[in-house]
């Protein structure tokens, strides 16, 4: 029952109509047994946001499109993962200082561990908050890491900070990876058709993971498993960066398979 000493939890995003947050988070609270509800909110600025967490007491929020870098400066505290990955996804109001920290990077790792990362080839395409996450996440553990990206630039500048390759997104077709991850928007509703990686360049064998979840089966995973990939959907890394948030705000592992039920089912 919600009551006054409910704790509150949310999301601030633009749009967040469509997040899955929400029904994940709220169904953990439940199954722990914890007096804490969970909502959507669309600021118009994050330093308003950030303010109303400090004057409201809430504990906790997940940041996601396109606070996820502007929120930085508003902060009180920085975890060096996500200073150096330059993007905040979550937020942690420990008795009033307001601590921000990545859980995207080893949400990104986890369900790639068992497929082995180190030394292998992985193109991540995109150069967004999402990608510096995965590649700084990919980097660490030991791959050689290329970034194809829309804009050049930005590619150019993501692959110098990992001391990756940059890859012009017309090439894609030519490369040989043997992981491919998609980090951009393209493949995501309202235009589910597009495919983010060149059919041409998917091979049997190739690991093809998309951040894209929704809609689940995108595109590229289609595309993906009729050559003969292995495949990982997006709410693989969602569900993880979402139960590391958890734990932050609760310190208690939440039942990641009912996160992932009940995304699916709602
Ligand atoms: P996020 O935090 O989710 O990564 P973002 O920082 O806005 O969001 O990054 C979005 C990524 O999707 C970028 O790599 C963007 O490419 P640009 O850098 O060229 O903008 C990519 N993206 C979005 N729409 C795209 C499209 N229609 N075609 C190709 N890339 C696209």
């Amino acid at each position: 029952m919600i009551t006054a000493s409910t704790a509150l939890y949310c999301v601030l995003g633009s749009p967040v109509v469509h997040s899955k947050s929400p029904l994940i988070h709220n169904a953990a609270f439940k199954d722990k047994g914890i007096d804490a509800v969970y909502l959507a909110f669309e600021p118009q600025t994050i330093e308003a946001a950030v303010q109303a967490i400090r004057t409201l007491g809430i504990q906790g929020a997940s940041v996601t499109i396109p606070f996820k870098e502007s929120v930085i400066p508003h902060l009180d505290w920085i975890h060096p993962l996500a200073a150096k990955i330059g993007a905040v996804n979550t937020l942690v109001n420990e008795n009033g200082v307001i601590k921000g920290y990545n859980t995207d990077c080893d949400a990104a790792v986890a369900p790639l561990l068992s497929h082995g990362i180190e030394n292998k080839t992985i193109c991540i395409v995109g150069a967004g908050g999402a990608a510096r996450a995965v590649a700084f996440g990919m980097v660490a553990h030991g791959a050689r890491v290329m970034i194809a990206n829309r804009t050049r630039q930005k590619a150019k500048a993501l692959a110098k900070q990992i001391r990756g390759d940059f890859i012009p997104f017309e090439d894609m077709k030519n490369i040989q990876a043997e992981v491919v991850i998609n980090t951009t928007s393209l493949g995501m509703v309202p235009d589910p058709k597009i495919l983010s990686y060149p059919a041409q360049a998917l091979h049997p064998g190739m690991v093809v993971m998309d951040v894209v979840y929704t809609p689940l089966d995108t595109c590229l995973l289609k595309t993906a498993r009729k050559k003969k990939c292995v495949t990982i959907d997006g709410l693989s890394m969602f569900v993880a960066q979402a139960a590391a948030q958890f734990k932050l705000w609760t310190g208690i592992e939440p039942d990641q398979d009912l996160m992932r039920q009940t995304a699916l089912t709602h």
